[in-house]
């Protein structure tokens, strides 16, 4: 009986234990996820990756909201990521002047899909 649970706990930590789940295929994207994608490959895309975990210039956004803190460790929230998204953060150029109102909205819908 021991060995069931010491087998689990060595399968979770070879796993990394953070097995999230995978995201939406893209097509299955609602009209304004798909919007999103378009505005994130504009946007995002060059800096981020978002179907793996493998970093570009900026941490991959893979399960950016399924996970409870951002990479910086802040929570992960519409706020906070918009926040991040406007007006930038160290090394991230701000996209406020790229992206409005509408974009922003139809780009969180796309990350919550991640
Ligand atoms: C020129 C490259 C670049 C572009 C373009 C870019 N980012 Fe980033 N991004 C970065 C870097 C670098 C960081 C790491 C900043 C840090 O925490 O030091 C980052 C961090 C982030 C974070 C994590 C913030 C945190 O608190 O940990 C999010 C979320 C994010 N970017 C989303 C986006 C989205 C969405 C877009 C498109 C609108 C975008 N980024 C465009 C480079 C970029």
């Amino acid at each position: 009986m021991k060995r069931i649970g010491l087998l689990s706990l060595l399968a979770c930590a070879l796993a990394g234990c953070k097995s999230i789940p995978p995201p939406t295929p893209l097509d299955q994207l609602n009209p304004q996820q798909a919007r999103g994608h378009e505005v994130y490959q504009a946007h995002c895309q060059i800096c981020h990756n978002d179907r793996t975990d493998t970093p570009l210039a900026g941490p991959a956004l893979r399960g950016i909201f399924k996970k409870q803190y951002l990479p910086s460790g802040a929570a992960a929230t519409d706020e906070r990521v918009s926040a991040t998204i406007l007006h930038g953060r160290n090394m991230m150029p701000a996209q406020g002047n790229v992206i409005d109102h509408q974009d922003l909205d139809d780009l969180l819908a796309y990350l919550h899909t991640l």
